[in-house]
């Protein structure tokens, strides 16, 4: 034995955990004290230190609609096992009678329709996403308030014992699984305490967000966190491991998620069907603009994502459809004062796939390389109907 006596720091975080909070960060904004519990959970995990027979963590979000409850979902499962659609949704107000959540676990033997059901929560159906590196499974329950009693029961069972019987007997085993609820409890509250001090009809010194007024955050923290304590159970309670209250999105965050919306739109541009890989960017102008349409208290990024969509989307669409923009397009889109819209200006054309890639960067490498084959084919395709392009 040798004596040391070297202080040690438990406070650090291993890769594995620090890759995944770098992935939620550039996805889900403001949001870093959920991260936070996700990655602490997450290292439990992989330190083996999970309770057992219990699942790998609950959670409990709360807060604001398009705030990013359900994005970090996705955001999660996305970072871990490659794939934001890998979660098992259950929107709990769907479920209120018996028929309904026979949906979720079968019925019994001998009932009209036991072989042809499918139960949502079975075992394949949590397994189905694991990959060989990770072989977590990612279960939400929407708008938990909203919950049959006999939905509760089969909830509290699975929060705590990590267990779940179908109707048919058959055990399925949670013990590999976060389970995440979301709720809008105490919503209407936090938007009353912000509404004088957000978006862009506040004076910029009162456009504050939790994190530049602790006083506030904590009152909004607090507020979330009573209206969840009125309306549940402790029962139900003491079974969480973490309740978050999700932060109202203010003009700083909404600016950053513009950004990350904008990369979506472009990854759509480039994963679409129609097979018309172009280029655009906006000019500061034009993101002002979409910003300060999208700006919205009480919807959060659900508006600015309807604004994105309304004035960018829709005329790129429009473009697209009437053959004026063309694969390897470089497209300008700005703002006019003057008649208060987005204009769309085409600013070069047939730009070399070295360009593209400094245009948008390397996360789009492998849209790129499928734009290099199909543009060829296409190129091959069309050479004659260039003349019969609508002006
Ligand atoms: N904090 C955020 N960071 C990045 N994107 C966000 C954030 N919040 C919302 N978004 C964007 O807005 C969309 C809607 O948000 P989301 O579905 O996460 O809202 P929610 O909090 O679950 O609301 P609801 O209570 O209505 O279910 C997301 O898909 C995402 O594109
Ligand atoms: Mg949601």
């Amino acid at each position: 034995m040798t004596r040391t006596n070297q202080p040690l720091d438990p406070t650090l975080t291993g890769q594995h955990a620090d890759r995944l909070e770098a992935k939620l960060k550039a996805r889900v904004v403001g949001q870093d004290e959920a991260i936070g519990h996700i990655v602490n959970i997450y290292q439990t995990y992989l330190a083996g230190m999970t309770q057992p027979g219990r699942p790998v963590g609950n959670f409990l979000f709360l807060g604001p609609t398009g705030s990013g409850k359900t994005r970090l979902v996705e955001a999660t499962a996305e970072a871990l096992v490659n794939d934001a659609q890998a979660v098992i949704k259950v929107d709990c107000a769907e479920f209120q009678h018996s028929h309904e959540i026979a949906k979720l676990i079968g019925s019994p033997p001998g009932y009209l329709g036991h072989r042809e059901t499918h139960p949502m929560l079975c075992q394949e159906a949590l397994n189905q996403f694991q990959t060989e590196t990770c072989k977590l499974s990612f279960v939400l329950f929407d708008e938990i308030e909203k919950a049959s009693d006999a939905l509760w029961n089969l909830l509290l069972g699975i929060l705590d014992k990590a267990t779940l019987t179908l109707g048919d007997n058959r055990r399925v085993d949670f013990s590999r699984t976060l389970i995440f609820m979301t709720s809008n409890l105490g919503a209407t509250e936090m938007e009353s305490l912000l509404r004088p001090r957000l978006g862009f009809g506040a004076s910029p010194d009162s456009r504050e967000t939790a994190r530049t007024n602790p006083q506030l955050d904590g009152k909004i923290a607090r507020t979330g966190l009573e209206a969840a304590r009125k309306k549940f159970t402790p029962e139900f309670l003491n079974r969480i491991d973490k309740m978050v209250v999700f932060r109202p999105l203010g003009e700083p965050e909404l600016r950053k998620i513009l950004d990350i919306e904008l990369r979506m739109v472009q990854r759509r541009v480039f994963e679409s069907p129609v097979n018309v890989p172009f280029v655009f960017s906006l000019t500061a102008g034009a993101k002002e603009h979409l910003l300060a349409q999208g700006t919205d208290v009480k919807y959060g990024a659900r508006h600015l994502k309807r604004v994105l969509e309304r004035n960018l989307v829709h005329p790129l669409s429009n473009l697209i459809a009437t053959e004026q923009i063309r694969a390897r397009d470089m497209v300008r889109v700005d703002y006019d004062h003057a008649s208060g819209r987005l204009v769309f200006t085409k600013e070069a054309e047939d730009l070399p796939e070295y360009a593209m890639t400094q245009l948008i960067g390397s996360s789009f490498t492998s849209q790129l390389a499928r734009m290099a084959g199909s543009v060829a084919v296409e190129a091959g395709r069309a050479a004659g109907s260039r003349g019969t392009r609508r002006a």
